[in-house]
């Protein structure tokens, strides 16, 4: 049931709070450290992996991508991300020493299964990331990492997104400190950290109202952009997927740093731009982005964090997302961008939970 709300997908978005608790803090053990019962990878098995590879389909595909920022930053460890239709047929360089990380909320997306097993024909060792127990995911790998996140119904995929990105911060710290890569304090700090994520989501979530005004400016445009650099340009992928999806308006995401090669071209009087500029060690940068399509005639969108009023003098509108470490910032920058195009796609009197086209999993090639 909807238990009270008009949507699914609304119902979801609210439930990201519990979710992120219930997946990180019952794999707390009473020293407050992490304790993965499912991955059995002890810090020789680390140190033996020369590569990560991520594989995945849509928004789990976009969880990878922040995965690899967090696995690189954190274990010091290459880390590629590809789309599971398109790893299958390169020939990718997978070895026994490759660790492959699956993560499919279904655990039965059909392309993402079958390169969970071209990877391990060719030796990989095998953790997945899934929200469905006993998926043909879950059977078939070594090692797995249950998203606690609850049935998903909206075919839109909200909190398992979050969830995933969790996890793979519990996963990276757990390898970081099994292999002596930070110390203790940090570990601790950042677990702390992760675990306040789960409040600062709701205070997100009580700011809606401020949401459905910029919905209702943008809701008649036929298309737009969403930049950001770094992790933001992760996320502005992430919420231009689900604008389409959801509410069938034309977006698309780019590097923020990439526009000037091509794409500024398409800005005109009244475009809607969401810049995402979380990341405090490239705040200026986006800034000075935000300026370049502003210039050219765009209505700017800004998601940055509390206390960087500077933005509002490049912004047409603002929304604050509390302070939180860069490295965190991802689980919180999708939330108002999940709730605008939730809002949208209501203003347009779209089928939200059931979009056109679309199924809840994908189990065609
Ligand atoms: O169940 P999966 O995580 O494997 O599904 C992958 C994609 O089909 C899924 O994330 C899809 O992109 C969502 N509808 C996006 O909201």
């Amino acid at each position: 049931s909807k238990g009270g709300y008009e949507h699914f997908m609304l119902k979801e978005i609210h439930e990201q709070p519990r979710g992120i608790k219930e997946t990180l803090t019952k794999r707390l053990d009473e020293n407050g450290r992490i304790k993965l019962d499912d991955i059995h990878l002890t810090k020789e098995d680390i140190e033996n992996i020369s590569k990560v590879y991520i594989i995945a389909c849509g928004t789990a595909y976009h969880a990878g991508l922040v995965g690899r920022y967090a696995i690189e930053k954190l274990v010091k460890i290459p880390v590629e991300v590809d789309i599971a239709s398109e790893f299958r047929y390169r020939d990718p360089f997978v070895d026994e020493n490759t660790l492959v990380i699956i993560v499919s909320q279904s655990g039965e997306t059909l392309d993402t299964l079958a390169a969970l097993r071209e990877a391990k024909k060719k030796g990989a060792r095998i953790l997945s990331i899934t929200n469905v127990l006993g998926s043909s995911i879950a059977r078939e790998s070594d090692d797995v990492f249950y998203t606690w996140a609850g049935p998903e119904i909206a075919v839109a995929s909200t909190k398992a997104y979050t969830t995933q990105l969790v996890s793979f911060y519990m996963i990276a710290l757990d390898m970081a400190l099994k292999t002596g890569r930070i110390d203790d304090a940090e570990y601790k700090r950042m677990i702390e950290e992760i675990k306040l994520t789960s409040g600062k989501i709701q205070h997100i979530i009580d700011q809606d109202s401020k949401i459905v005004e910029i919905a209702e400016e943008i809701k008649e445009k036929h298309n737009g952009f969403f930049i950001g650099r770094g992790l933001d340009y992760n996320t502005a992928m992430e919420g231009s997927l689900k604008m389409k999806e959801v509410s069938y308006m034309h977006t698309e995401a780019f590097a923020a740093g990439e526009l000037k090669h091509g794409t500024i071209a398409l800005i005109e009087d009244g475009t809607p731009v969401i810049g995402i500029a979380s990341q405090e060690k490239l705040f200026e940068k986006s800034v000075s982005n935000m300026k370049e399509v502003k210039a050219r005639g765009a209505f700017v969108i800004a998601i940055a964090q509390e206390g960087n009023t500077e933005v509002e003098k490049v912004a047409d509108r603002v929304f604050y997302i509390p302070k939180v470490d860069d490295i965190l910032a991802s689980i919180l920058t999708v939330i108002p961008l999940q709730l605008m195009a939730y809002h949208v796609s209501v203003m347009r009197g779209c089928d939200v939970d059931k979009p056109k086209n679309l199924a809840k999993s994908v189990t065609v090639e």
